[in-house]
């Protein structure tokens, strides 16, 4: 039965029907209605640009609506919408793993799709459980973040995010991570929790922790963790969800560590910010070790739309774009732009921090309390909002995550606003 909207805008008939992910609907103020996206910028229904500075939640690569990617999906849905993906299979899905794959060490042999970020993460949390077990736990860094299904939030141990859940996630051992300072404490901590010899797996977002704060530690000492865990036979599991396809700078994390993770978890930027699409890249003895004439040790595992043939189309094309010379050029200008905002403002009295890793700027502003329910985080949204900017801080850390075609004059325009609220007298 068609529904009859008794209100005239697009955001009235939202706000009549629709609960937006992370908003409390009683206090924030209503969405912005984005009819248009192009190149880095959104376009409202009232005809207001709105520079994308955060790639819409770190999913976007190339810009918004790019016609090579737009125009192989229009291709793909001619050809194949969806098909189921046990006991069948399809170009766009092969031709994607095998590229992927090609990207990491030849000990990665297999990919594991699935829908999302959380779900990508679910998928490597019950592998390494499966292969290993028996009881034991989970080793994670605190104030990590790993998404917000039951399992993802479990492994990020107790944190803000997750506090309403905290009696139904399972336990995990959280260790502070190799931060600037903290490397010895940090280790302290990862040694005594191998020696309870309880450890099955360890899962990090590697050298920078997103939504906890846009955090960064040391590879250095992660890399040594890995090789630790590996020698006990632990299965170490890399996050690349935020961090994969070039969003600080090499392709993955992961191939700037001195030691391979067992599994890698995919997403956000995998389709160009198209689609959504999670995958698992998991290292071979652990696909081996599902082998077995006995069908229930199988991973008995997956999702209705598991590797959609449009979504691996779009995965496809975006890759085809991240792989040119063009896009790493991109990236570098990125970073080199950050780099000399934070020599001209990483001093300021008013920021407590300004980090620069790849194409994230991150920025900690001073306050009394730190928290990411801070009063400074909606002034700052309205700022920037009203200055046609799309940020969205953690509390009181401003990031700047852009998608790989924006130019240089539209990173100058969100520093100088940046600048603007570090000046402002309050
Ligand atoms: C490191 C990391 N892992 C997992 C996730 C969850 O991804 P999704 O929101 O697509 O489920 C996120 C989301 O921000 C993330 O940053």
């Amino acid at each position: 039965m068609e529904r009859n909207y008794p209100h005239s805008s697009l955001v009235e008939r939202d706000l009549a029907c629709i609960w937006h992910p992370f908003t409390q609907a009683q206090t924030e103020p209503p969405p912005i209605a984005i009819v248009k996206g192009e190149g880095a910028y959104l376009y409202s229904d009232a005809g207001d640009a709105y520079l994308d500075g955060i790639s819409s939640w770190w999913t976007n690569l190339h810009g918004h609506c790019h016609p090579y990617i737009a125009e192989k999906i229009a291709n793909q849905a001619q050809e194949l919408d969806h098909v189921i993906f046990a006991g069948y299979t399809h170009p766009q899905a092969v031709t994607f793993a095998e590229r992927l794959l090609a990207l990491f060490p030849q000990d990665y042999s297999h990919v594991f799709y699935s829908d999302n970020g959380s779900t990508a993460v679910e998928m490597a949390l019950k592998m390494a459980f499966q292969a290993k077990g028996n009881g034991k736990k989970l080793l994670s860094f605190r104030n990590a973040y790993h998404g917000d299904t039951f399992g993802a939030m479990a492994a990020a141990g107790k944190s803000h995010y997750n506090q309403h859940f905290w009696p139904y996630l399972f336990e995990v051992h959280s260790i502070l991570p190799p931060f600037s300072g903290e490397e010895e404490k940090s280790w302290q901590e990862f040694e005594n929790a191998i020696e309870t010899g309880e450890i099955a797996a360890f899962i990090f977002e590697p050298t920078i922790q997103g939504a906890g704060g846009m955090l960064l530690h040391s590879g250095e000492i992660l890399s040594k963790m890995i090789k630790r865990c590996q020698k006990d036979g632990i299965i170490t599991i890399a996050d690349e969800v935020m961090t994969g396809f070039g969003r600080t700078g090499p392709l993955f994390v992961c191939s700037t560590l001195q030691t391979a993770p067992d599994l890698i978890c995919l997403s956000k930027g995998i389709t160009g910010g198209f689609l959504p699409m999670g995958a698992t890249v998991a290292k071979k003895f652990i696909f081996d070790s599902f082998l077995s004439p006995d069908l229930t040790r199988a991973f008995l595992q997956g999702h209705s739309y598991t590797a959609n043939p449009i979504a691996c189309a779009a995965a496809n094309a975006s890759l085809d774009l991240l792989l040119e010379s063009n896009c790493s050029h991109a990236r570098i200008m990125i970073e080199s732009e950050h780099r000399l905002f934070q020599k001209q403002w990483k001093s300021h009295p008013k920021l407590h921090r300004c980090d620069v890793l790849g194409t994230i700027l991150a920025i900690e502003y001073k306050t009394e309390k730190t928290s990411y329910y801070h009063p400074l985080k909606q002034r700052l949204v309205d700022f920037f909002k009203a200055e046609g900017v799309l940020l969205r801080p953690f509390g009181n850390i401003l990031y700047v995550l852009p998608p790989y075609c924006i130019s240089r004059m539209d990173l100058q325009k969100i520093y100088s606003l940046i600048a603007i609220t570090l000046e402002e007298r309050s």
